[in-house]
């Protein structure tokens, strides 16, 4: 392929990009092309000018990417992590007045010109300008080897970089034609066309064939920080139907950076009251703040504990396997929960408006989906603490080997097992790098799902490429990977604000076993708790913070206190922590929720929060396993410098 050097300067366009995520509350996704869930198609900008498709060849690994351009001037694509210039992985590319295509691999080292590669790596397979239009066709291998100058691709989120100009050789500089866009280019989406809003207004007859059912809420918010929030929802429908995918829309995007989360849980009543009976009059109140932890609540919270779906910041739609569903309408008189965390850090009043749209069909499927929620104990106030000042310090929750026995076995006739589809990687803002893990016969497989770039901007419910079965006595961990050094030198411990930590992944799965399901450990054995120096901590209201209550020199304290200045963090006080928070013996909970007339029940333990006296065997040891560890397949399989 003909190509020629560019003069540098119109390599200043992604200069701009440096450190800027422009997309960090996008609702924009990609729609399937072609019903191959690999095959994607998206407008990048507002102006509908920059048009990207790409197409994962799992044969050849590499991905076919197909870029068109209102301009006649050069066109710009890359890839970077966490949309940081540094590192980032760029071509250039168009066709210039003469009619003679260019197009050139560059990767940047900092805040100055990317240079070009000497390895050039990404394929140009056709360049074309017609009218005001320029189109590329290029190909990427996954791995080009050139590990000094391209970004491999991978199940990671990789940042997509993109810019044009006006012309080919002669910069002006228009600031709004660039972008980035993280995208998981690996995965499966099923998304259909018609959940575009754009294209369903265009296309009336195929928005309507997709039907769906808007969970919509507008608030004004409180003037504190955190606020959970549930409301009650009655089903308008008359018969059972399946729930195929869900999506996410602000009518107004500004709104979206005070919605942390969302969770759509199913009510049961309890035995001998009736749906309408129990949850009418609450589903016709403004609803109420969801986690209580310190009073009996009013309000019929507890009984709506299955969760159906989860949405975090900056996730797009997920529409599950054509063989898959959700049950709605099993019961008649349903109610779903809609909870909401909204983040509020400047504590104002503010008013904000999100609508959670569920796609269904009465066409049910095969298959009906559950959801598996795993990681460390919520707040996590012990078991996650993070020492300051640390660049990758490690939490792990377990699903204990007795736990899945506990979950799945029960109600699995074919002793198979479920079959895992979709995971949904959570961490707060702290969080760098998550993976699930799964050990079966002192074995440990592949990781069920993982990112090592982890985007807390960017969490996504994602469809695995092919499900992961599960056994009973399969033991599960869920690592997540801290950087606690922007926080100014304070340590971080668990909790629910954005700025405390969790570490916790909700899974879809089906087949054998359905309905909701948990499974979550901390570490509390008394070397654990020794080291620590407290042992016991209660929830304050008042504060919304863990607050210490044993021993009683620190009783009083919240453990935020505790933790910045009562521990005198060593490098000894921290590797111990470290170590024993990794290979310390946890106690998994895997409460079961027991079956009422053949429907799940979810009602709360008699003490109104805990299961013990439900259901005494809900707790199982869990322990690290000292095995040869699963290794990431090697990256380079391949001659580097195939491209040119
Ligand atoms: C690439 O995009 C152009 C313009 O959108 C389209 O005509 C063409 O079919 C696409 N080619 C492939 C291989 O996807
Ligand atoms: C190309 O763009 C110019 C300037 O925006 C416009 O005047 C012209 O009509 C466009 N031509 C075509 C073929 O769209
Ligand atoms: C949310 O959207 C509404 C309606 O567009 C707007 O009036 C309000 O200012 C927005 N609030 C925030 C905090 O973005
Ligand atoms: C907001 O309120 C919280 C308590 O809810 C307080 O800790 C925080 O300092 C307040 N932030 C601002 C910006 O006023
Ligand atoms: C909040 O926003 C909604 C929709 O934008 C509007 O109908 C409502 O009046 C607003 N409420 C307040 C108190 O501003
Ligand atoms: C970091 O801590 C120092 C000293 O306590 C304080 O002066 C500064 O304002 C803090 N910066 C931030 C971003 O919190
Ligand atoms: C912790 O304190 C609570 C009351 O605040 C008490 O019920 C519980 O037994 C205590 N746990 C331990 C391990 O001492």
């Amino acid at each position: 392929m003909d190509s020629k050097t560019l003069p540098h300067r119109k390599l200043a366009m992604f200069l701009l990009l440096t450190g800027v995520v422009c997309s960090l509350y996008s609702v924009t996704s990609a729609y399937l092309v072609d019903d191959n869930p690999y095959r994607h198609l998206i407008t990048l900008n507002e102006k509908a000018s920059y048009q990207l498709e790409w197409l994962v060849d799992w044969e050849a690994e590499r991905i076919i990417f197909n870029i068109t351009v209102q301009t006649r001037g050069y066109v710009g694509f890359g890839l970077s992590r966490r949309g940081k210039m540094v590192g980032s992985d760029l071509v250039i590319g168009g066709v210039d007045s003469e009619g003679t295509p260019y197009f050139r691999d560059y990767h940047a080292i900092g805040n100055q010109m990317p240079i070009e590669d000497p390895s050039q790596d990404w394929e140009l397979l056709e360049a074309s300008e017609t009218g005001n239009q320029t189109s590329l066709r290029f190909a990427r291998a996954f791995d080009t080897c050139d590990a000094d100058h391209d970004i491999p691709i991978t199940m990671d989120v990789l940042s997509l970089m993109w810019a044009y100009g006006e012309v080919d050789d002669d910069v002006q500089y228009h600031f709004q034609n660039r972008g980035t866009y993280q995208a998981y280019l690996l995965d499966p989406d099923l998304t259909p066309r018609a959940a575009n809003p754009k294209y369903r207004s265009r296309h009336p007859e195929e928005a309507q064939a997709l039907k769906k059912l808007d969970f919509a809420r507008t608030k004004v918010l409180p003037e504190q920080d955190t606020l959970y929030w549930c409301t009650f929802h009655k089903l308008p429908f008359t018969r059972k139907q399946h729930i195929i995918g869900f999506q996410t829309v602000f009518p107004n995007p500004q709104n979206a950076s005070h919605v942390h989360h969302m969770i759509l849980h199913r009510c049961r009543a309890p035995p001998g009251v009736s749906q309408d009976d129990f949850f009418g009059g609450p589903s016709r109140s403004e609803g109420t703040e969801c986690y209580i932890l310190d009073q009996p609540n009013n309000l019929p919270v507890p009984y709506c504990r299955e969760v159906i779906h989860v949405w975090g910041v900056g996730g797009r739609a997920i529409f599950f396997p054509e063989n898959v569903g959700i049950a709605m309408q099993e019961l008649e008189d349903e109610y779903f929960m809609f909870q909401i965390h909204y983040d509020n850090p400047n504590n104002g009043s503010v008013n904000v408006t999100v609508n959670l749209e569920a796609y269904y069909t009465d066409q049910l499927r095969e298959h009906e989906a559950g959801v598996m929620q795993m990681g460390d104990m919520q707040p996590g106030a012990h078991s996650i603490i993070i020492p300051p000042g640390s660049l990758n310090h490690v939490i792990h929750g377990h699903c204990a080997p007795g736990c899945t026995d506990r979950i799945i076995s029960p109600v699995d006739e074919n002793g198979q097992g479920v079959l895992m589809f979709a995971t949904f990687l959570h961490t707060h803002i702290s969080g760098r790098s998550t993976r699930l893990m799964h050990f079966r016969d002192n074995k440990e497989l592949p990781w069920i799902n993982y990112d090592e770039n982890y985007d807390f901007n960017f969490q996504q419910f994602r469809v695995l490429r092919e499900p992961r079965q599960i056994l009973p006595q399969d033991q599960l961990i869920y690592r997540c990977t801290y950087d606690s050094t922007s926080r100014n030198g304070s340590a971080i411990h668990g909790g629910f604000s954005t700025r405390e930590e969790m570490c916790t992944v909700f899974t879809y799965y089906y087949k054998s076993s359905r309905g909701f399901a948990l499974c979550r450990s901390e570490v509390r054995t008394d070397r654990y708790m020794d080291h620590l120096g407290i042992s016991n901590y209660t929830w304050s209201r008042p504060l919304r913070q863990m607050v210490v209550t044993e021993p009683p020199e620190y009783a009083g304290l919240t453990m935020r206190d505790y933790i910045n200045n009562h521990i005198d963090w060593t490098i000894d006080y921290r590797r111990e922590l470290q170590r024993l928070q990794i290979y310390e013996p946890q106690i998994t909970q895997c409460p079961r929720f027991y079956w009422n007339d053949g429907r799940m029940f979810t009602g709360p333990g008699s003490d109104g929060q805990r299961y013990t006296s439900v259901d005494p065997d809900f707790e199982h040891s869990s322990t690290m396993p000292l095995i040869p560890r699963w290794q990431r397949p090697p990256q380079c399989t391949r001659e580097p410098g195939r491209g040119n």
